[in-house]
């Protein structure tokens, strides 16, 4: 798949337990090096199970490709000749992909910007949107950018420079919502309506400023990247599109949105670009991908989705969950103690013991680990 291959770089799959989404029952398999993340899935999932589960959305699977034109004489004109021509535009960026066009994919519509202020002046930027049905999409909006380049060239008299997909996927929307009953919520000394408050207040501070909304849109990503992973999508892809949607209002916030309903049951919804595939690149490419496309019995990129939000929305609440509570290390520690335990050499059968005895004594540290191997 890649140059250079001396090895090939293995993470733990595991397998989210509980999920319905949109009515359906659904495994999902998880590929992710951090502990805690599979179960904080699975167990929001468990509790959104008590009131139907996820319910999600996902819109047409239109991506964007942008061509940036240089040395245009004038920008008002092109920009209006380019719009006149239309049609043959489209036409010759649907021609590109008989495939796609035939499974009623292709070229949707253009647009044409003119970017006023650059550190080079004036821009004019064309967008191609194009429907990619059930792949990301990548190499068929880039075959058509650069096969509709010329034509767009000789329109707009200017030379069209670079020609490539936009990561701001903002047209291939995935949306979930959900409810948690406060009393499903409540654990230890804390109330279901105190921690629901307090998920609320965890929000509130995402949403009001950046240093935090990076965190928490990161916990979300921690689900979501999983999922992306296991399925041989691109996560790079998927992480650029969600954080420059996070800063679509010109301030970065949080992604996901936690309120009280009537009932007093707490309430998430999640929306976020995700330009995934169920055909193409890696996804059929790579086995464990593959693999993992049939335990999630999906038909279409849009449901794979839907699957994929719902599971963001519940690594949120997980996170903040823990955190307006006991805070994230008590939960973590138990996994992370094995993970210190192997790092400090112990054998398959020493791990467990190790692991038990740090958290035991509240010194998860891999010196400590050294020592009671030492022991032993
Ligand atoms: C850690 O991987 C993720 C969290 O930091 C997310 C959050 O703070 O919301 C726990």
């Amino acid at each position: 798949m890649i140059e250079n291959v001396v090895g090939v770089f293995s993470l733990p799959l595991g397998v989210a337990a509980n999920f319905v989404v949109n009515g359906r029952d659904v495994l999902v398999p998880m590929a992710v090096e951090e502990p805690s993340v599979v179960a904080g899935a699975s167990f929001m999932a468990r509790l959104a199970r008590n009131t139907g589960g996820f319910r999600a959305t996902a819109s047409a699977p239109e991506m964007i490709g942008q061509l940036l034109i240089l040395d245009v004489p004038d920008a008002e004109q092109a920009r209006t000749a380019l719009l006149a021509a239309k049609a043959r535009i489209l036409q010759m960026a649907t021609a590109v992909d008989p495939v796609l066009a035939r499974l009623g994919g292709g070229a949707r519509d253009i647009e044409v910007r003119v970017l006023a202020e650059s550190p080079i002046g004036l821009l004019l930027v064309l967008h191609l949107i194009y429907d990619t049905r059930d792949a990301m999409g990548a190499n068929a909006v880039n075959t058509a950018l650069e096969t509709i380049a010329p034509l767009v060239a000789e329109i707009s008299g200017g030379r069209v420079h670079l020609r490539i997909l936009s990561n701001l996927a903002d047209r291939r929307l995935a949306t979930a919502s959900a409810t948690f009953r406060a009393a499903d919520l409540a654990f230890g000394e804390f109330s279901g309506a105190q921690v629901r408050d307090g998920v609320i207040a965890a929000w509130a501070f995402a949403v009001a400023d950046p240093y935090r909304a990076a965190t928490h849109n990161k916990g979300i990503m921690n689900g979501v990247d999983a999922v992306v992973l296991a399925t041989g999508n691109d996560w790079r892809a998927i992480e650029a599109g969600a954080h420059a949607y996070a800063a679509r209002s010109g301030r970065y916030t949080s992604l996901s949105t936690w309120a009280c309903n009537a009932d007093g049951d707490l309430t998430g919804t999640l929306e976020m670009p995700l330009a995934v595939g169920i055909v193409g690149g890696a996804t059929r490419a790579h086995p464990t991908a593959r693999a993992a496309l049939q335990v999630l019995g999906v038909s279409s990129a849009a449901e794979l989705a839907q699957i994929i939000v719902s599971v963001g929305l519940a690594q949120n609440l997980a996170a903040l969950r823990a955190l307006a509570t006991e805070g994230i290390q008590r939960g973590h520690m138990g996994l992370h103690a094995r993970q210190v335990a192997i790092a400090a050499g112990a054998r398959a059968d020493q791990v467990e013991a190790v692991a038990n005895q740090l958290v035991r004594e509240r010194a998860v540290r891999t010196d400590r680990a050294l020592e009671i191997l030492q022991a032993n």
